[in-house]
């Protein structure tokens, strides 16, 4: 392929999303909308990525880093305008084009590829990606002649009614010929209604000179929706939803109810796993295979083996093994570790800690910055109390111990190999290996305590 540079038009305002933050930072499907665009130009193959920024340019620069090129515009004065302003920064020896909106998030790395080989295929110095429309009100329209070439562009703003009828409009994605672009950019006019530098005068430009523009439309016509407000959000993560929960059920994944699964973008999930209503999983989450994951599940960068049983929980930053049981009601925060085949069950919070393979902590149980082996049991009730108002100190439990119900274990603190720990008890001092800690009040029994209260 003839190396192609993208122009991503990010500088906008973006008026009408009422947000503090720059409108190509709001996120669909757990990213935001302009690093959709990145992504997928990346994936049709482009060579060189310029972004245009100018409203909240700042923020979105140091969002998406540095493994881009950035141009300024400074002032809004149009589409052209923008254009013009990454013309320098283009690798010398680009010889095309593409030029994409950074609002426009559901165009895939695919589509935008076909659009590249039309272009390549055909003798044309410019290419328009096109799509026909009922409504096609505030799009520019695409002007044929009489043998369906393309002649032009004229903005809604600039139609005569005849050409406000017209129902093929301009998606805002373009190919050009590096050279005629640069040439055709520094001949722009602003002479139109919105007073703007046009860059779809360009191809009018182009023609002009004889030079042959095709216009290519697009087969799906979601994909080239524009994001202007926060409904349009809403709906292109409704359309990103369907995308990827498709794609996870045609590979082999059970989805029982997609209208109600929420699924990033990046998540991946293995073979013969169902997942329930109401789960959601986030950012670069990885699920294994033969998991049952709901009803009512949050995950978040997490990693999940295979044959993983996971209901009604939070998780976040965690890493989960083989066979492990979690849930109903489990809450696991970052830095939690588990093994394999690990029981976590109702109203468990675990934070910052291992737990070895096959201990379990069945039930209302809060453990944090703790270090569990192997087949621990961890009784009803049990606290790591790991802050002492100040610092966060460690608990260490070796393998094959036992901890009683409702025992507290004050940090730093350990508990040997088989050792045990009696329901109750508050442990302040390491337990050692094979010994019983009772760290709790004798009993004491009162006789005929009823009796006596009564006659008194
Ligand atoms: C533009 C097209 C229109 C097309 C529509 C598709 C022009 C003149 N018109 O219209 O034919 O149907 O897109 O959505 O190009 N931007 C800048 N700097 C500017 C102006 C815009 O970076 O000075 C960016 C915006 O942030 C946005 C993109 O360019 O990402 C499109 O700009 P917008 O104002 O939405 O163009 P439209 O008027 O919708
Ligand atoms: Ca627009």
């Amino acid at each position: 392929m003839a190396k192609t540079a993208a122009v991503i038009l990010a500088a906008g305002k973006g008026t009408r999303m009422y947000s503090e933050k720059p409108k190509v930072l709001h996120s669909v499907a757990g990213k935001p909308l302009v690093q959709h665009v990145l992504d997928e130009a990346r994936t049709a193959g482009v060579h060189q990525l310029v972004l245009v920024i100018g409203h909240g340019g700042e923020e979105v620069k140091n969002t998406l880093g540095e493994e881009l090129t950035y141009a300024w515009q400074k002032e809004q004065l149009g589409t052209g305008h923008a254009v013009m302003q990454a013309m320098g920064s283009l690798e010398p020896d680009v010889e095309r084009v593409v030029v994409l909106s950074g609002d426009v998030p559901l165009l895939r790395g695919e589509t935008i590829q076909q659009f590249l080989e039309h272009y390549a295929k055909s003798n044309a110095k410019a290419a328009v990606l096109t799509a026909y429309v009922d409504k096609p009100d505030g799009y520019g329209r695409i002007i044929r002649d009489s043998e369906e070439h393309v002649v032009k562009i004229v903005e809604h703003g600039d139609a005569s009614p005849k050409e406000l009828a017209i129902k093929e409009i301009n998606s805002g994605t373009y190919c050009f010929d590096k050279k005629l672009l640069a040439k055709c950019l520094t001949e722009l006019k602003p002479d139109n209604v919105q007073g703007e530098y046009y860059l779809t005068d360009v191809i009018h430009a182009i023609r002009g000179q004889g030079m042959p523009v095709i216009a290519v439309p697009v087969e799906d016509n979601r994909e080239i929706m524009g994001i202007n407000n926060r409904i349009q959000l809403a709906e292109a993560e409704a359309v990103f939803r369907d995308r990827v929960n498709k794609k996870l059920m045609l590979a082999g994944v059970t989805i029982v109810d997609p209208n109600t699964t929420y699924i990033d973008a990046q998540v991946e999930v293995g073979q013969d796993t169902v997942i329930y209503p109401f789960t959601i999983l986030r950012g670069k989450t990885q699920i294994g295979k033969d998991c049952m994951v709901g009803p009512n599940v949050d995950i978040t960068d997490t990693t999940v083996g295979s044959g993983v049983t996971i209901r009604q929980a939070v998780v976040e930053k965690a890493e989960i093994g083989n066979n492990c049981n979690i849930g109903p009601f489990s809450y696991l925060r970052p830095g939690t570790v588990l093994r394999d085949n690990v029981k976590v069950g109702d109203f468990v919070e675990i934070k910052k800690s291992l737990i070895g393979e096959g201990s379990k902590v069945p039930h209302h149980t809060y453990i944090g910055d703790a270090i569990l082996g192997k087949s621990v049991n961890v009784g009803a009730g049990t606290i790591t109390c790991n802050y002492d108002g100040k610092n966060k100190h460690q608990t260490v439990i070796e393998d094959g111990s036992f901890i009683g119900s409702n025992s507290n274990l004050v940090a730093p603190v350990k508990i040997g190999t088989n050792a045990y720990v009696a329901a109750g008890s508050t442990v302040i001092a390491d337990v050692p290996e094979g010994s019983l800690a009772v760290a709790r009040g004798r009993q004491k029994v009162i006789a005929d305590w009823e009796k006596r209260k009564r006659t008194k």
